[in-house]
């Protein structure tokens, strides 16, 4: 990695992404290079995700990656279920625009994201589902104290064959206590 590579990265700001961000957001989400590897699809029209994007939930935390250029970046955590019995369970989802992909930015992203889940929301168990041939999102995961938890065969469509794809789950390292 060269030199201004690694100043790029370092200038990358961090926020909680806003609802007048949706259209870039959806542009990043839907993009070549980031949707292949989510349950995303091609050609989808911003209107199509522009209430889940714009609307502010806060049991909910989705953050941007913002460089010079806008919004390169997009990770955040959500309700799985709305039953209070797994109201400790997030799971996470992201998006990476290509340019900036093997860069450090999903790490920069989901480690915010766990600071706000371990820290300040009460939350125990963080979840995900990823394509069992996607090593840098495993490799990711792995490295942020994600464990596989199982494989489904044939979970997914993915450029007209059905792909696999493992559960993985990070349970709070430390939880907290009553003093
Ligand atoms: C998968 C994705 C989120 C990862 O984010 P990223 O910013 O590219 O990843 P980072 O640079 O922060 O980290 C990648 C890690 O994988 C490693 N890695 C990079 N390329 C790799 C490869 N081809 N095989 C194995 N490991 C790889 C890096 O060494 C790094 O490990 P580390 O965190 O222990 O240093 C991003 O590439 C992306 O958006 N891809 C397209 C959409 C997608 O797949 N989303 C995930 C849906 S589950």
């Amino acid at each position: 990695m060269d030199t201004a590579h690694k100043a790029d990265t370092a200038a990358l700001v961090i926020r909680s992404a806003e609802p007048e961000d949706a259209a870039a957001i959806s542009a990043l989400l839907g993009g070549t290079g980031t949707f292949e590897g989510t349950l995303q699809l091609p050609e989808m029209p911003v209107a199509s995700r522009l209430d889940y994007l714009q609307r502010v939930d806060p049991l909910t935390c989705k953050l941007v990656a913002v460089s010079e250029e806008g919004i390169v970046g997009m990770a955040a955590l959500h309700v799985q279920h709305p039953g209070l019995r797994r109201a400790h369970v997030r799971g996470l989802g992201i998006g990476i625009a290509p340019a900036w992909q093997a860069r450090g930015v999903g790490r920069r992203l989901i480690t915010r994201l766990l600071d706000w889940a371990d820290n300040w929301a009460g939350v125990l168990r963080v979840e995900l589902v990823v394509h069992a041939d996607n090593d840098r999102a495993i490799a990711l995961y792995r490295g942020l104290g994600f464990v596989e938890e199982g494989l489904h065969k044939a979970y997914a469509l993915k450029n007209g064959r059905y792909v696999d794809t493992f559960s993985m789950a990070r349970m709070h390292p430390n939880p907290p206590r009553l003093a």
